[in-house]
């Protein structure tokens, strides 16, 4: 197999850079079972790029990132920016980029991985099992509608929601698709007992579900929903909403796997994919080794997926993180939240330590696979 990619890799602010080093070690491990050329070229972005530049996206990152064929981010913001204007935050970055880019859907799988599940708040009893694909448009709703800003004196502020049927039909397309490929069902969440949007956002999901007949599809106001994926999350399949209910839902689904940490993310639809994981720059935990790498290369995983055509090798990099949980290796977001009796059984590992795992489990289940075909 020949695979060339460039690889356009923005590890900004925080934890950012320490866990895109584990990401970047852990696809080099396919250089050594394929004719394989991924290139990363490293450009700054967010907190970073506003120290070095002023800006934060700088041009020659955002060309750089149009040139690529995936672009990865770590995570930006940083509390030293809190005070500047929206548009000039690390923050404004990244919603730049995502424009750029045009990617319009967001996908946040939330696992309930067994070996970790003892990390949940949640009763084991419940998140058994539960597997939530988030499908968030990423490009309109509040983060992007005009008109918004403060009122004279700054004593009032406003915000826009808007959305159009394509912009939602594309993003309901994506959800049906991947819906498909799943357990065959989409939970639509909106507000539409109050928002004009959530009503135009239901009847135009409505409409997209008559191309699926075999996908069920229900729709689910945001607070009942927010309720629901702590009570019942086995219940949910793919769950498809707005920009600003995907964040929110989309870190609420953590809960589902015990941490934050885990959580990975791709962004399709446009002109090049990004790869993020969904934990932020961290920033009280930046420079410590102690992050946790697994939402990064889970991220990677993803880009196998959607961006360098191996099904295969996305699908054994996923289980090479869990064949590392079920070993017992944890980075401390992981050994916290459980009973120091069982934690004493657990590996503390450190963010390197814990991508070194990974890179070498993912490695024998790529030996595995050739010494199959190799029979
Ligand atoms: C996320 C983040 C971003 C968002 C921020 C950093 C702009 O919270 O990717 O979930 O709100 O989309
Ligand atoms: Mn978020």
């Amino acid at each position: 197999m020949r695979i060339k990619m460039k690889i356009t890799m923005l590890p900004g602010d925080g934890v950012g850079p320490e866990v895109c080093r584990e990401a970047v070690r852990v696809l080099k491990t396919l250089n050594h079972y394929y004719d394989c050329d991924f290139q990363f070229d490293e450009k700054p972005i967010g907190g970073a790029a506003i120290r070095e530049h002023d800006n934060p996206l700088p041009d020659a990152t955002l060309q750089a990132c149009l040139k690529s064929d995936a672009v990865f981010l770590g995570a930006v913001g940083a509390p030293e920016f809190d005070h500047l204007s929206s548009q000039l935050r690390p923050e404004a970055g990244l919603l730049r980029l995502r424009t750029a880019l045009g990617g319009f859907a967001n996908l946040r799988p939330a696992i309930s991985y067994p070996a970790i599940a003892d990390c949940s708040p949640l009763r084991e009893s419940r998140v058994k099992g539960a597997d939530v694909l988030t499908v968030r448009e990423l490009l309109g709703g509040m983060y992007f509608s005009e008109p918004r800003g403060f009122g004279p004196d700054k004593e009032s502020a406003f915000n826009t929601m808007r959305y159009s049927i394509p912009e939602i039909e594309r993003v309901a397309r994506v959800a049906f698709d991947l819906a498909r490929t799943r357990r065959k069902k989409v939970t639509s969440v909106d507000k539409a007992n109050v928002l004009e949007t959530s009503q135009l956002w239901r009847n135009t999901v409505n409409a997209v579900a008559q191309k699926y007949p075999d996908v069920k599809l229900d729709h689910m106001y945001v607070d009942a929903c927010a309720m629901h994926l702590i009570t019942t999350p086995t219940r949910f399949d793919v769950l498809l909403t707005e920009n600003l209910f995907g964040d929110i839902l989309s870190d609420e689904s953590a809960a589902i796997t015990g941490s934050l940490g885990t959580l990975g993310s791709a962004t399709i639809g446009g002109k090049v994919n990004l790869y993020e994981p969904v934990h932020g720059s961290a920033p009280d935990i930046a420079g410590k080794g102690i992050a946790n790498p697994l939402g990064a290369i889970a991220s990677a995983a993803m880009l196998l997926r959607h961006s360098a055509d191996m099904p295969q090798e996305a699908d054994d990099l996923e289980e090479a993180i869990n064949d590392v949980l079920e070993a017992g290796h944890r980075t401390a977001d992981l050994i916290e939240p459980i009973k120091t009796a069982l934690a004493a059984k657990r590996h503390l590992a450190s963010t390197s330590e814990m991508g070194k795992q990974v890179e070498r489990a993912f490695a024998a289940r790529l030996d595995g696979r050739f010494a199959y075909h190799a029979v």
